[in-house]
């Protein structure tokens, strides 16, 4: 069975939770699940480093065994400030991957290392203000597994990616070294995941447009076509003017 890292590298939809119906949670797990989806994408919110309040660790346990038995892993996007307090639970919990914002501690270094002392793959978040160079120094200490990159303010399902995240998504894949996988968040549909493809991201996490649909499975096998016959790197000939920013 391939680690958490490896599996990281694969070019691939992350369904994320928060668009599901929570009153049907595992069944939609499971729908996706069978779909061919290895990547579950949890969005924990605080109501502090974002407004709204999301879930815990006790929602990462009531999908883990469903997801594990499938051969998946669940990734916890952390939106919440001072993350080094929570990944223990996180990790305990059944966590595969763990990622923290870089804007919502000043002890990057440490929770990175505490992220895979807890036996996780560890990744660094930016929001679309914070420039791809704040992730450097944890590359250069070889502290992370996957950095990503926020193509919408956080907080919120169903917001338009911001086009500026397709170069913004070229200059990260270009800095990091390859052994570093690069997750996209936020507007990933259709059209955008075989642009966010070109650019260099390869774990694409997509919540609305999974599932907001009639059909999660077909809605997931569709976007991981489009996402599967793109291709980094791409010539420039085939950028549009977004992506070439
Ligand atoms: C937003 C979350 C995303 C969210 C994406 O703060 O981090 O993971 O689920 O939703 P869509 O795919 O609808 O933009
Ligand atoms: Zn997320």
């Amino acid at each position: 069975m391939p680690s958490t890292a490896e599996q990281l590298h694969a070019v691939q939809i992350a369904p994320s939770i928060l668009s599901a119906d929570f009153g049907r949670l595992r069944a939609q797990v499971q729908d996706v699940l069978a779909a061919g989806a290895r990547v579950i994408h949890v969005d924990v919110m605080d109501g502090h480093f974002v407004p709204p309040i999301t879930f815990g660790p006790l929602v990462v346990e009531a999908i883990g065994d469903a997801v594990h038995a499938a051969g998946a892993i669940i990734d916890v996007h952390l939106m919440i400030e001072r993350p080094e307090r929570q990944v223990v639970e996180f990790a305990r919990a059944g966590a595969d991957s763990i990622t923290v914002h870089v804007e919502a501690t000043p002890h990057l270094h440490y929770v990175l290392a505490a992220v895979r002392e807890a036996g996780c793959a560890a990744s660094a978040a930016i929001n679309p203000g914070t420039p791809a160079a704040a992730v450097s120094e944890a590359a250069a200490a070889d502290s992370l597994d996957m950095v990503l990159c926020m193509s919408v303010d956080p907080g919120w399902g169903n917001q338009a990616l911001i086009p500026s995240s397709y170069g913004k998504l070229r200059r990260l894949r270009e800095q990091l070294p390859r052994s570093v996988a690069l997750e996209v968040d936020g507007g990933v549909h259709r059209e955008t995941a075989a642009r966010c493809v070109r650019a260099g991201a390869g774990v694409l996490v997509a919540g609305s447009a999974v599932f907001d649909a009639a059909d999660p499975g077909a809605a997931y096998l569709e976007l991981a076509a489009a996402a599967s016959a793109a291709r980094w790197p791409a010539p420039e000939a085939a950028l549009d003017a977004d992506e070439r920013r």
